[in-house]
């Protein structure tokens, strides 16, 4: 059993503005179940302190980071007895909002401080200088936020300092935490630290690349994507790095929490459904088109769509055959946030379709999860998607998604026409183009119309196991070749 340290800059239900938050959130609930020590470190936003006010927060240790003071606060993940490790300073504690960016959309600017401060207290709770009594011996760190962390830990091996192997997830590779060589030099890595093969990245300073190329162990969120990023088209300008460590590269799908998403007893929906009982769904449906001021149908089928509005999630298909799509017998819900060009084409669709299409902007768990449960078709024609939850938790919910296949998109859904037919639970098409995505809405639509044969897609969806255990089991796999390796370096 390990003792481990969970280093995120999300975990829900503290904090989250997307899938990083749910796998922090879940994954250390399994981790701890298979009976390992884990605490996770995240950093004490203002928004995450008063929500976990309710299970107590107290001050364990306070250091001193570059003349700052830093107090460590302790709690508890809500609803679990995982123990949460806030890094409380006003960096974070006294900003109001998103952890990256400020009211006005524009990124803190002061972001690569912030992080590389949250990363060293990482390193000094990894190295048990804060009178914690308690030091981890796996440093399981996500995405670029704590990508510092690694290369960290890898300054300070020595045999009087005994450091904890480190671990790096990747959730995604789009955002590199890129930043000036002026931010670099404010920091104290030794110089020969600005080199292409560490942190140094095309003249800038990259957060991500710390991660990959110091920590002990690399993963990613699903076996597919881990072999994409490794070629030019998705490893955004790291496919390099990312081939030299390739022996220590692996994918590990992200599971769910499948408690929380369980159409048996959610409470956010009006109607609870499992397998047995799966023709109440459709009350769900019309309650939310009564809600949404969409006409009431229980036949109509209804595609949704809930995610950040970014180009990574296929909005520009989706918008590219609108008009072809609002010709179809079908209702659009979407749920979703993001860039403002996006939010306006959307926006405006939804006032010229008003008995069509239903654009929620902003961010909403409890329309999420009624989205998933009303929809009979769930869209994420992702151009790239690391692992993807929506789908899964579309799947949990027999709600059949119609996805891209890439990444994790590719790794759990699979097409209604495949051979292996009781595994089938969804509409795939191969390359990202606006067409291929109609006709596979098409196909959905016309599958939707054959009763049995939905339902069948549906159950084999509902029965799917996307439970946390073997993901976590395949995570300690990866901390043993962490340690094995720091062991042998
Ligand atoms: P990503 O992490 O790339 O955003 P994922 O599919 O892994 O994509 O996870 C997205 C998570 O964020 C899901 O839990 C989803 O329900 C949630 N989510 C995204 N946008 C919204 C929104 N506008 N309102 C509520 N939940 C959202
Ligand atoms: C990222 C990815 C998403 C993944 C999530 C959790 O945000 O975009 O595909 O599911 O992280 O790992």
């Amino acid at each position: 059993m390990n003792n481990i340290l969970f280093v995120t800059s999300e975990a829900h239900p503290l904090i989250k503005t997307g899938g990083l938050a749910d796998v922090a959130g879940s994954l250390p609930r399994a981790l701890l179940k298979l009976g390992h020590d884990i605490k996770i470190l995240l950093p004490a936003y203002a928004s995450a302190l008063i929500k976990a006010k309710d299970a107590g927060i107290k001050k364990i240790s306070q250091i001193s980071i570059h003349g700052q003071d830093i107090n460590i606060l302790q709690t508890r993940l809500p609803g679990s007895r995982v123990t949460v490790l806030l890094a409380d300073m006003p960096q974070f504690s006294e900003r109001e909002g998103n952890p990256y960016c400020g009211p006005d959309g524009n990124d803190w600017d002061d972001n690569h401080w912030r992080f590389f401060l949250f990363a060293k207290v990482a390193q000094m709770i990894a190295l048990n200088q804060t009178n914690m009594n308690w030091q981890p011996d796996i440093v399981h760190c996500n995405d670029w936020q704590t990508g510092l962390v690694p290369a960290l830990l890898a300054q300070t091996n020595s045999a009087s300092t005994p450091t904890p192997a480190s671990v790096f997830t990747i959730h995604n590779m789009a955002y590199r935490g890129l930043f000036s060589h002026q931010a670099f030099a404010e920091m104290d890595f030794p110089q020969h630290y600005w080199h292409h093969d560490k942190l140094e990245f095309y003249g800038q300073m990259s957060f991500i690349k710390g991660g990959i190329a110091f920590a002990d162990a690399v993963t990613t969120v699903s076996p597919s994507y881990a072999e994409e990023i490794k070629s030019p088209e998705f490893g955004c300008g790291l496919d390099g790095l990312l081939r030299v460590r390739a022996k220590n590269l692996s994918g590990i799908l992200n599971g769910i929490d499948m408690d929380e998403w369980n159409p048996g007893s959610d409470k956010l929906i009006q109607q609870n459904y499992n397998q047995r009982t799966i023709n109440l769904k459709v009350k769900n449906k019309t309650h939310l088109q009564e809600k949404l001021g969409l006409p009431v149908s229980e036949t109509i089928p209804m595609l949704g769509f809930i995610g950040r509005l970014v180009e990574q999630k296929g909005i520009d298909l989706l918008l590219e055959q609108m008009n072809q799509l609002l010709t179809l017998n079908c209702q659009l819900v979407i749920l979703g946030s993001g860039f403002e060009s996006y939010e306006l084409a959307l926006r405006k669709i939804a006032l010229q379709h008003p008995d069509k299409v239903s654009v929620t902007l902003g961010y909403n768990e409890a329309l999420a999860h009624q989205i998933e449960a009303s929809s009979d078709i769930f869209l994420m024609p992702s151009i790239f998607e690391p692992c993807g939850l929506n789908q899964i938790y579309s799947l949990r919910y027999g709600t059949l998604p119609v996805v891209h296949a890439v990444g994790g998109l590719r790794d759990t859904v699979i097409d209604a026409n495949s051979e292996t037919d009781d595994l089938n639970n969804g509409f795939v098409f191969n390359e990202a183009t606006s067409e291929n995505l109609h006709q596979a809405i098409k196909r959905a639509l016309a599958c939707y119309e054959q009763p049995q044969q939905w339902k069948k897609l549906q159950i084999n969806a509902m029965k799917q196991n996307f439970s946390w255990e073997k993901s976590a089991r395949l995570y300690e796999e990866v901390y043993s070749k962490a340690l094995r390796n720091k062991a042998e370096a």
